[in-house]
């Protein structure tokens, strides 16, 4: 009786589960778009791939990592200086757009406030604004016009999070988080989270009023349970009704805790760190965006050395994009609004990659699940074209055998340099065994490596 129960339960529970993400819940709605509707709104993101995060602030200035406020539990007192100092006397966005586009990125996502609470926008609800530092300029009304002049689709990250707010209540994540019960509530005493409600939905409705089409929205985070914050600490479903209505195409990740409810979020972001297969929710695969950083820090940290070289930085592009999803690849800028030379360099390589390489990323996906990959390879698939585009991360001698892909494949080249690759017999004496079955094909390779990182081939398929 009790299995009984438990496993209708059980049921019951998986069942709203999936009715949670149709636009037929209504009690779980934000909005009534279609599935098809949401596709059709994501298709330009799905296509373009590869984006440039962007997290700037004060903490460029201790370049020691953006929760430097946080992990040093530095006062605001002290913290006060760095908005007196902030300066970027060599800000100049329209480089910045220019490295990203060179990069082979399509879109970009810069923090427009980050847990710090400073805006980079003139804020008409705060004076903890980029236009009352020496700077004195709307850092997002100038990054936002860079960035669409180069047609890169622009974004924002706004952090749920603030620890300048003096009626955002201090939490298991803030820079005053207490050791018990009686601390939190002495030092939450005379703060007011309906006041910061307010202020939160006032600056996301002027970021999505005063700057044109925003392309995309990112809410940086909720992180529910004791001490915690959730979706109605954020008013989450009122926020989300308001920016549904605002930008109707804006896209929006999931980290305001509405996970369950349709048009609650359009993406997920799985953070630093390598998805073993497409993400899925209820049985059902989900669109991704994983964002990742090149050295570990978002905020720009001098002495950070852990950065990721260029070929960790292709592989996480081309496995990213062999698993349905989108890299969003982080820059911290210096305090003088610079990319700082390691940046640049990443940046560039992967450029020089990109430039011949755009064709097996852009609008690719996963391949079918008919063609296996071959060793030492990743597969991704242009669904509009029809081509296969094998990843060559260990480059071959001569032979390559195609596991599988007799009849499927009508031509094969280097995607580099359209230089034909022979579809042709095994070659080599005194063969032990079959390196080929019947249902393989063998493509005779160069034995000398093309001149590129990763080189790829590309097959027209039948
Ligand atoms: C985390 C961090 C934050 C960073 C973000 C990027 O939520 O709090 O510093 O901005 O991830 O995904």
């Amino acid at each position: 009786m009790r299995t009984v129960l438990i496993i209708l339960c059980l049921g019951l529970f998986s069942i709203q589960g999936i009715l949670a993400q149709t636009p037929d819940n209504r009690e779980m709605a934000i909005w009534n778009e279609t599935e098809a509707e949401k596709t059709e709104r994501m298709k330009w993101w799905t296509e373009d791939r590869f984006g440039m995060f962007i997290h700037w602030g004060l903490y460029a200035q201790l370049a020691r990592h953006e929760w430097i406020k946080k992990n040093e539990r530095i006062s605001d007192e002290a913290y006060q200086k760095y908005f007196e100092l902030f300066d970027p006397d060599l800000f100049n966005p329209a480089e910045w757009a220019a490295k990203a586009k060179a990069a082979g990125m399509k879109y970009a996502v810069i923090t427009s406030k980050h847990h710090e609470g400073f805006c980079l926008f003139d804020s008409k609800y705060t004076d903890y604004k980029a236009t009352n530092t020496p700077y004195g300029k709307d850092i997002i009304k100038e990054w936002v016009d860079a960035f669409r002049a180069k047609g890169l689709k622009v974004g924002f990250y706004y952090s749920l999070i603030d620890w300048h707010h003096p009626h955002y209540s201090i939490d298991r994540v803030h820079p005053r988080s207490a050791s018990s019960e009686e601390e939190y509530a002495r030092l939450n005493e005379g703060r007011d989270m309906d006041i910061y409600r307010q202020y939160l939905k006032d600056q996301v409705r002027e970021l999505l009023t005063n700057y044109g089409k925003i392309d995309l929205l990112w809410l940086d985070y909720s992180f529910p349970g004791k001490f915690g914050k959730g979706r109605d600490d954020w008013d989450a479903v009122e926020l989300m009704k308001m920016v549904r209505q605002l930008q109707p195409d804006v896209l929006v990740n999931d980290r305001a805790d509405l996970k369950e409810y349709w048009g609650g979020w359009d993406f997920t972001t799985p953070e630093q760190f390598k998805v073993q297969s497409w993400p899925e929710i209820d049985g059902k695969k989900v669109p991704w965006e994983t964002c990742q950083t090149f050295s570990g820090s978002w905020g720009y940290y001098r002495d950070e050395q852990t950065w990721k070289d260029n070929r960790q930085l292709l592989v996480l592009l081309i496995e990213t994009v062999s698993k349905g999803g989108n890299l969003l690849l982080n820059v911290g800028p210096t305090a003088r609004g610079t990319f700082d030379s390691r940046a640049d360099k990443a940046l560039a390589e992967m450029g020089e990659w990109m430039k011949l390489h755009g064709r097996s990323i852009y609008g690719c996906t996963q391949a079918p699940e008919e063609f296996e990959a071959p060793e030492h390879t990743i597969l991704t698939y242009n669904p509009t074209t029809n081509r296969l585009y094998i990843h060559l991360l260990d480059y071959p001698i001569t032979n390559f055998r195609l596991p599988g892909y007799k009849g499927k494949v009508k031509y094969a080249q280097f995607l580099h340099d359209a230089s034909e690759i022979l579809i042709t017999a095994p070659y080599g004496h005194h063969m032990q065994g079959s390196i080929a079955t019947e249902a393989d094909l063998n493509l005779r390779l160069p034995v000398i490596k093309p001149n590129v990182e990763i080189p790829v081939i590309e097959l027209y398929l039948e």
